[in-house]
């Protein structure tokens, strides 16, 4: 939901900037734009609608724009239609102040009114003016740029993380948040400011979480926080372990695709860095074996796919640690005013960790009292920072909008969590316990070998290019990697898909298959095999053309299936981390197929930070 950058230092804003936005540009591309302090006392500020590469055309490369000091913007349209006026960054009347923005300010229509009653004239329909216009106000107001902010923040509701440039302050940048992520990196004579790590890796590793509502005064390799009574906050510089080629496509067509071949080595950090001396360990999580002792049941809120990472761990956890798990979308929990429980573990799952409705539904159950445990992948994320224990998965950067590596290393967290309440509660057998700690460590070689088939899942995907309807069905947790491989294919290649539990298919979306429909059935399950198959014939006797995944050689998938991926042998229990493969890889090779932006989907961006 936008990406904003800022530059200030030795080098020439502009191409780091652009340089910043390109890692930025999954976070939003309908528009993007530039403003730098040109060292004589301008602003110059550059926009172009449609993706980052229009904008560096516009710029030559940022060449159009002098100076080293500058922000800078990718939008995902929320106030106003992707357009070159609705892009930011904004300005306010006299072109002495330039804003970007990402968030959303509630109250911006009534900010507006009492603006324009002031004499302020608005040129574009976007909150960010607005923003900019407010900020603007009480700097005429203060004549001092952390005062204006600190009003502003008193001022507005709503999340935001804002990067403004004052005229009369040249190479310095000044800037809030709240709700919406920010970093502020140093390295040097350098400072930059960022909405996400891969935008600065290549420069520095050094960063500063900025804690919401601080206000940040960030000049050449310094910055400065201020609280909102101004006075100043020290603040320590974390090191960032990710590596810079982590944010590269290394190669590869896309980041989607990189990211599934990353796959085995992220399952195997995440493996290897929850298990201590042979054992599952929690206790560096903030998840004692008194705390798991005291757990009665547990509620996993998340959305898209780390929900359906949830809806796996559900099974999961149910089956072997014998534990009542619900699993609910953060953004129905969070306003269903849930019944306060001190038994209960909230476990918040969120590959960025800054994901809106999941933030909230952690806030919600705080409120409560419950105890929660953040699943994140970002590191000194809002939902890490906020939950009373955090694990965290080892994804590494995950610029593809379409997730694919930090779902499989959420599923690890949910086994492992799984396992561990199994231990403490006593409803797993010794001899079980190593039985799937052992299998665990052999899922990395088993997706290497799923991936090594990829040719022949881009064979089915092209015979399958046509299909206008797709159904994934299956039991148990092949149900929960259907909801997963359904999204997938929704999500990038825009083909419509449905999931559904296999035995629910016949009260009543049947009715939807006809001669060609493409039913894709999960059976991994030994003991639901049958089962789903019986399913899958009821479709195929309506017309269904029949896919199956599965990791046997069971004749009877055989005689069902028109077309049969076989995956190789894993417990029932871990079916998800290898089924989803091959769901992953079919719907990246339709979205290739298809002539579509794989990593970039229409009207998607990767964090939402907006409800
Ligand atoms: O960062 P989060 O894991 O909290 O994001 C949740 C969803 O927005 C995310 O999983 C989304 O559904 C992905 N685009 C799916 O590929």
């Amino acid at each position: 939901m936008c990406g904003i950058v800022g530059y200030v230092g030795e080098k020439q804003a502009a191409p780091v900037l652009l340089d910043g936005l390109e890692k930025l540009e999954y976070r939003g591309y309908d528009s993007a734009g530039l403003a730098v302090l040109d060292g004589k006392n301008n602003i110059n500020i550059a926009r172009a609608k449609g993706k980052l590469c229009e904008l560096f055309k516009k710029t030559d490369g940022g060449k159009a724009l002098e100076g080293v000091c500058g922000i800078g913007h990718t939008r995902w349209a929320t106030h106003g239609e992707p357009s070159e006026n609705n892009a930011h960054p904004h300005f306010n009347d006299d072109k002495t102040i330039a804003a970007v923005h990402n968030g959303i300010i509630e109250n911006y229509a009534e900010l507006k009114g009492k603006l324009s009653r002031q004499g302020y004239e608005f040129y574009s329909e976007t909150d960010t003016e607005v923003a900019t216009k407010l900020v603007d106000y009480y700097y005429k107001k203060h004549g001092d740029p952390v005062r204006a902010i600190a009003n502003f923040v008193l001022r507005v509701r709503g999340s935001y993380a804002l990067a403004v440039l004052f005229k009369d302050y040249p190479d310095q940048i000044f800037a809030v948040r709240k709700d919406s992520p920010m970093i502020i990196g140093v390295a040097g004579g350098e400072a930059f400011i960022a909405s996400d790590v891969p935008a600065i890796l290549k420069y520095t590793k050094s960063v500063y979480y900025v804690a919401n509502t601080e206000i940040a005064h960030v000049e050449k390799g310094k910055v400065t926080f201020y609280n909102l009574d101004k006075e100043v906050v020290e603040k320590d510089l974390t090191e960032i372990t990710w590596n810079a080629q982590s944010a590269e496509k290394d190669g590869y067509e896309h980041f989607m695709l990189k990211e599934m071949h990353e796959q085995p080595r992220v399952v195997k950090d995440t493996v290897n860095g929850l298990i201590k001396d042979g054992k599952i360990d929690f206790s560096d999580f903030g998840l004692s074996d008194k705390d798991i002792a005291k757990v009665k049941h547990i509620t996993v809120v998340a959305c898209g796919s780390a929900y359906h990472a949830g809806v796996a761990a559900q099974y999961v956890l149910e089956e072997l640690a014998r534990i009542p798990v619900r699993v609910e979308l953060s953004s129905e929990f969070r306003y269903r005013n849930p019944v306060a429980d001190k038994n209960c573990l909230v476990i918040v799952i969120s590959q960025s960790g800054e994901t809106a409705d999941s933030l909230a539904a952690l806030r919600e159950a705080k409120k409560l009292k419950m105890k929660t445990l953040a699943i994140v992948n970002v590191l000194g994320s809002s939902i890490a920072r906020e939950a009373d224990g955090v694990l965290y998965t080892k994804a590494g950067p995950e610029i593809a909008v379409a997730t694919t590596k930090a779902y499989s290393s959420q599923l690890i967290a949910g086994y492992a969590l799984a396992l561990k309440f199994a231990t403490v509660r006593n409803t797993i057998t010794q001899e079980r316990y190593k039985e799937l700690l052992s299998e665990l460590s052999t899922l990395p070689e088993k997706i290497e070998c799923i991936l090594k088939q990829k040719e022949s899942i881009q064979h089915f995907a092209s015979e399958a290019a046509n299909k206008k309807n797709v159904f994934f069905i299956g039991r148990g947790v092949d149900y929960a990697v259907c909801i997963e491989g359904s999204l997938k294919l929704k999500e990038i290649s825009y083909v419509h898909s449905e999931a559904y539990a296999a035995g629910e298919l016949k009260h009543g979306p049947i009715s939807l298959i006809e001669d060609g429909t493409l039913v894709i059935g999960v059976l991994m399950q030994e003991n639901l095999i049958e089962k789903t198959l019986s399913n899958l014939v009821e479709t195929k006797s309506r017309g269904a053309y029949i896919a199956a995944v599965t990791c046997g050689d069971d004749k009877k998938v055989e005689n069902v299936a028109d077309v049969k991926i076989t995956v190789p042998y894993t417990d029932g229990l871990f079916a998800a981390s290898l089924a989803v493969i091959p769901l992953q890889l079919f719907a990246y090779y339709l979205s290739v197929l298809k002539g579509n932006d794989v990593d970039k989907p229409r009207n998607l961006a990767k964090s939402v930070t907006v409800e």
